[in-house]
């Protein structure tokens, strides 16, 4: 197979139903059109500010997307920047090709750029530990809602701007489509 070309770039109002149809595949039948429907709801949420939402594509569809949304910390007088990574989607015959690496690597890059401080994720802990990500309740950053405790290491935080954790300690509030009990099992 001649291997496609590959690039990241900022996606488009154009791209929404490739975009859908990447979360569909990569998830699966039952998940997948439930997360599908999640992304359309947080592309057209102002409260997450979803305007750091990446696609990876090749010369002829779209392969991957990345989405990160706007967090807040309760209390944190601070006022510390962060975000939430998620979803993150590789179709499935594109999967371990490194294409969500370059995803993280691309989306982590511009918020470094924005001043951001802290990223948050609830995923898979193997994979999110090799971008830096460590587990966030045992640093004193809880969720939105409680994660069952079998999945705990799953809700991971990365720090940007270093010692930011020291001082900020708190409960993440996501953006109101986010904000359901529903998407925070893992
Ligand atoms: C999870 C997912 C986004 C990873 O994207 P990907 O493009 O397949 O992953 P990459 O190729 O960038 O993987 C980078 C490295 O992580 C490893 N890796 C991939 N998936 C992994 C997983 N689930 N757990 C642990 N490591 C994983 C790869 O082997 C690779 O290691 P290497 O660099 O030593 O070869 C993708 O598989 C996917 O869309 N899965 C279905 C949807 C999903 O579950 N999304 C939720 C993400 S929390």
């Amino acid at each position: 197979m001649t291997q496609d070309r590959l690039q990241i770039r900022a996606a488009a109002e154009q791209d929404r139903d490739s975009i859908l149809a990447v979360h569909r595949n990569a998830f699966g039948q039952a998940e997948g059109s439930v997360i599908a429907k999640l992304v359309d709801e947080m592309l057209d949420d102002a409260s997450g500010d979803p305007t750091l939402s990446l696609v990876a594509e090749t010369d002829v569809q779209l392969v991957g997307h990345l989405l990160m949304t706007s967090a807040r910390i309760e209390p944190d007088p601070g006022q510390v920047s962060a975000r939430i990574l998620a979803p993150l989607a590789v179709v499935h015959n594109r999967q371990r090709q490194g294409i969500g690496r370059r995803l993280i690597q691309a989306a982590l890059h511009q918020l470094t750029q924005q001043g951001v401080a802290l990223v948050f994720v609830l995923g898979y802990p193997d994979y999110y530990r090799q971008f830096g990500f460590r587990p966030a309740g045992a640093l004193g950053l809880q969720a939105s809602y409680p994660i069952p405790p079998q999945n705990a290491d799953a809700w991971m935080v990365k720090e940007l701007t270093p010692g930011t954790i020291n001082h900020c300690q708190g409960t993440v509030r996501c953006s109101n489509a986010l904000d359901h009990p529903k998407y925070w099992i893992e």
